[in-house]
């Protein structure tokens, strides 16, 4: 057994953490689709793993090299966002206009940056309360997939000791359209053949929340402004997923 699957096992994940036994949800208290959710789809940077925070960085060392203001505050309105639709949103806070072509390098640049901090990933980096969530799900018999506007999606999976554990991956390299769009969801749903009313929608973004909403799937919000993205549900910890399947 290769340590994937025994990630994915009934038992435990690879480095023997157990799954933890979610007390029963209680569904008379909880809104409409409790009853019916057959799969997940989480968001990745931000949800999965903490990748959100090396966009940050790396879009940080851009602009600060090029004497743009940027912060967090700016930063929120990026996540979620393709790679180019962020660079655009930060050089909005520019004096000037940027060529295409410039923008190419920019982005490229940023992708740089951000793949360094990525290769350094390991598995270590999943969170004991992710691997809990992903198991409970698991041991409930739901399905698991991921959508994400990341092009590099397959290296964060990787990275994770992820590669062949969820279901179903759709990410920005399969997609036209990101978030607020909801095609990336509506992938993932076609790809695990569940109908978007089956499939809770995991998201740190507004934009996320957003694109669940336009593609019919109930949603789940995490972070900061989970409370302020009109989610059908709000989550203090992943984990609590499992409360509402
Ligand atoms: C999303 C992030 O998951 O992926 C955005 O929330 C990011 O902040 C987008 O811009 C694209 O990511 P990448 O890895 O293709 O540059
Ligand atoms: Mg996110």
């Amino acid at each position: 057994m290769d340590s994937d699957r025994k990630i994915k096992s009934d038992t435990g994940w690879a480095d023997g953490t157990e799954a933890k036994s979610s007390r029963q949800p209680s569904c008379n208290s909880l809104a409409k689709s409790c009853a019916g959710i057959r799969a997940v789809i989480f968001d990745l940077d931000g949800v999965i793993c903490h990748t959100d925070e090396y966009h940050y960085q790396a879009w940080l060392a851009v602009a600060r090299r090029l004497g743009i203001p940027f912060d967090r505050r700016i930063n929120s309105r990026l996540r979620g966002v393709s790679r180019m639709e962020s660079l655009n949103i930060i050089l909005g806070e520019a004096g000037r206009h940027y060529t295409e072509e410039e923008k190419q390098r920019l982005a490229e640049e940023k992708n740089r940056i951000y793949r360094e901090m990525l290769g350094r990933m390991t598995p270590e980096d999943l969170s004991g309360d992710v691997k809990s969530a992903l198991n409970g799900l698991r041991l409930k018999g739901i399905g698991l997939a991921v959508g994400s506007s990341s092009r590099n999606t397959s290296f964060i999976l990787e990275r994770l000791g992820l590669s062949d554990y969820f279901d179903a991956v759709a990410d920005g390299t399969q997609i036209t359209r990101s978030k607020p769009d909801p095609e990336v969801f509506l992938l993932a749903a076609d790809k695990l053949g569940v109908q978007p009313a089956r499939a809770l929608v995991v998201e740190d973004a507004a934009a996320g929340i957003e694109a669940a909403r336009a593609g019919g799937f109930p949603s789940a919000a995490i972070g900061e402004a989970a409370s302020r993205m009109g989610a059908d549900y709000v989550l203090e910890k992943i984990s609590d997923v499992l409360k509402l399947v």
